[in-house]
């Protein structure tokens, strides 16, 4: 009986939910491919449908969502979607979620409450998920919510490298809370300026409210660099950024990687307390929510470059050698 052979080419492929089309645009660019066109439609009810348009079998495919708002409705996409390749034999699905959806759920505070971050990371094996790629994720320990290979992307390469470029020789990294600690303390390190912490407290009846205690370090004086993983309704950080310039510093400047951006963030972000905002574009932010002092640094090359690592079986640890 005669061998059968196959000539063995691996193929990449990527596709995108409809939450951030652009994002998943820009990474294909980066990866000099296309985004497989997706019908995707919504029905009159709410239910999501989603046709790949051409074949994708035996592909090492990618699926790109951005969970902003409506956050369920895009979850519940990416999920339709990842159930689709599955039945269509791909070789191995990766789900791409730059912004992890319910990453703040990830432990019970108290009793009878979800653990949300792990739902979530059940439902993507659920539907046939083999992994998963995310950038900052709100707590590490979410890597371990998934059976299987987690991408833990860092994006304080892309935010340095602006930072990096300005006169930091006032400049005093800030962490907006304990939690940030260790991470502020690399930005610090990178930026060789020292460290201040604000010791905050949340109400844990009241979503989103904040209060800020006090604050360890010098900021007198000082240009204070806020870092943190994700600005929603921005009370946080007006409050932190507050208590900076009460506390004499001259400038207050935020660093963020998420920029959910929840009303009323676009207007507490262009408060006189803070005078400029960097973020990058892990959601789409909307005309209408940005103004003048915010930058928005693309994070497509970073994931575009996590994805061929991923793709070519090569290294995504060696993209953050000693950044984090
Ligand atoms: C908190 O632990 C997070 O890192 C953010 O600081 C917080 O969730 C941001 O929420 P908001 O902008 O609504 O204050």
């Amino acid at each position: 009986m005669s061998e059968i052979k196959v000539t063995g080419q691996k193929r990449l492929v990527i596709v995108s939910g409809r939450a951030h089309p652009q994002l998943a645009i820009d990474i294909a660019a980066h990866l000099e491919t296309d985004v497989v066109h997706t019908d995707a439609r919504t029905f009159a009810n709410g239910e999501i449908y989603a046709r790949y348009d051409e074949s994708v079998r035996g592909a090492d495919v990618f699926v790109i969502q951005s969970h902003t708002y409506p956050i369920n409705e895009w979850l519940m996409e990416q999920l339709i979607m990842v159930d689709a390749l599955k039945r269509a034999s791909v070789k191995r699905i990766t789900v791409v979620a730059p912004f992890y959806p319910y990453a703040r759920q990830d432990k019970k505070g108290r009793g009878r409450e979800p653990i949300s971050a792990r739902l979530v990371a059940d439902l993507y094996k659920a539907a046939g998920a083999d992994r998963i790629m995310s950038v900052d994720l709100h707590a590490a320990q979410i890597q371990g919510f998934f059976d299987g290979p987690v991408d833990h992307l860092f994006a304080m390469p892309v935010l340095l490298e602006h930072f990096q470029q300005l006169d930091n020789s006032t400049l005093t990294v800030v962490s907006p809370d304990m939690g940030r600690v260790r991470v502020a303390d690399i930005w610090s390190d990178k930026l060789d300026a020292p460290l201040a912490i604000i010791h905050k407290r949340r109400d844990p009846l009241v979503p989103n409210q904040v209060s800020v205690h006090e604050i360890v370090g010098q900021v007198n004086g000082r240009v204070c660099l806020i870092v943190d993983d994700l600005i929603d309704t921005g009370r946080t950080i007006v409050k932190a950024a507050q208590a900076l310039k009460d506390a004499g510093a001259t400038k207050v400047i935020v660093a963020a990687t998420h920029a959910v951006f929840s009303d009323p963030a676009t207007e507490l972000l262009q408060s006189d307390f803070i005078d400029s905002v960097v973020v990058t574009d892990t959601l789409p932010i909307p005309e209408e929510k940005r103004f003048p002092s915010l930058v928005v640094l693309p994070i497509a090359p970073l994931i575009a470059r996590a994805i061929y690592e991923v793709f070519d079986d090569g290294s995504v640890t060696s993209m953050f050698d000693g950044a984090a």
